[in-house]
């Protein structure tokens, strides 16, 4: 049985993997901002398993979540990071300043301030898997999406750096989940997202594909297929 943390747990792929980390048996330490969200998975699953309202882009927040759980849970197996958005699909020149700051405060400072608070004990303890989601526009690039694409491709780049700084037995890895029908599909994608998987089909092969991650896999970067 694993500790999972995942951040993004209240919809999409987060949620999905929640509910299949769960009725596999792995204990899941979930966050998420809608209260909504959190709400339907504490009534479901709450005994076990914490839902709490986090909003990664701040550090402090971030910080008394991560402390609350060591001290309960102690260190994480898995740490997922996967909370993310997306930006309105246009071009960089009119997406405002504040929209382009809040993809990277989520998607780029969101994921280093999990790995601030979890990492620590998790290198003390010498094991766990760090997963960083980033996305087939972490490795290409399409119009309309520049500041996603900036911020997956720092996650790229993040990850490796990370990996050549984790001791042994502690491994960081780039995930591109591939394409899902999600809230995010469909923001970017409009009406042809919903030719692609559901997030729960995608979480029955992504979440055994996740529990098979260990050391040997330090500094990849993978791709659920
Ligand atoms: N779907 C795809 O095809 C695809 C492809 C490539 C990569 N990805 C990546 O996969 C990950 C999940 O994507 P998805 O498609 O499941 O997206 P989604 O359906 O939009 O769900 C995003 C999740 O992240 C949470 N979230 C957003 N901002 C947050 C914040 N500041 N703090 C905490 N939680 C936050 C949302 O919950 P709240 O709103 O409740 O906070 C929601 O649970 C993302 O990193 C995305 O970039 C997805």
């Amino acid at each position: 049985m694993k500790t999972v943390v995942i951040t993004g747990v209240t919809r999409g792929l987060g949620r999905a993997m929640a509910e299949e980390f769960i009725r596999l048996g792995h204990v899941v330490l979930g966050c998420g901002r809608s209260e909504q969200g959190l709400g339907e998975l504490r009534r479901r699953f709450g005994k076990w398993h914490e839902f709490d309202r986090v909003d990664v882009a701040s550090d402090e927040q971030v910080q008394a979540w991560a402390k609350r759980l060591l001290k309960s849970r102690g260190a994480p197996d898995l740490v997922l990071n996967n909370a993310g958005v997306i930006n309105r699909n246009a071009p960089l020149w009119k997406v405002s300043s504040e929209e382009f700051g809040r993809v990277i405060d989520v998607n780029i400072k969101g994921v280093a301030n999990v790995i601030r608070h979890f990492v620590p004990v998790m290198t003390e303890r010498g094991s766990g898997v760090v997963v960083n989601f980033s996305s087939g526009w972490g490795r290409s690039t399409d119009a309309e999406v520049a500041p996603y694409c900036a911020t997956k491709w720092a996650i790229e780049g993040l990850t490796q750096a990370l990996a050549q700084e984790l001791p042994a037995r502690v491994a960081a890895v780039a995930l591109n989940p591939g394409v899902i029908n999600t809230d995010m599909l469909q923001s970017c994608f409009g009406g042809s997202a919903s030719a692609y998987p559901s997030a729960e089909q995608w979480a029955r092969k992504a979440v055994p594909f996740l529990l098979e991650l260990g050391p040997r896999h330090n500094g990849q970067s993978l791709t659920v297929s």
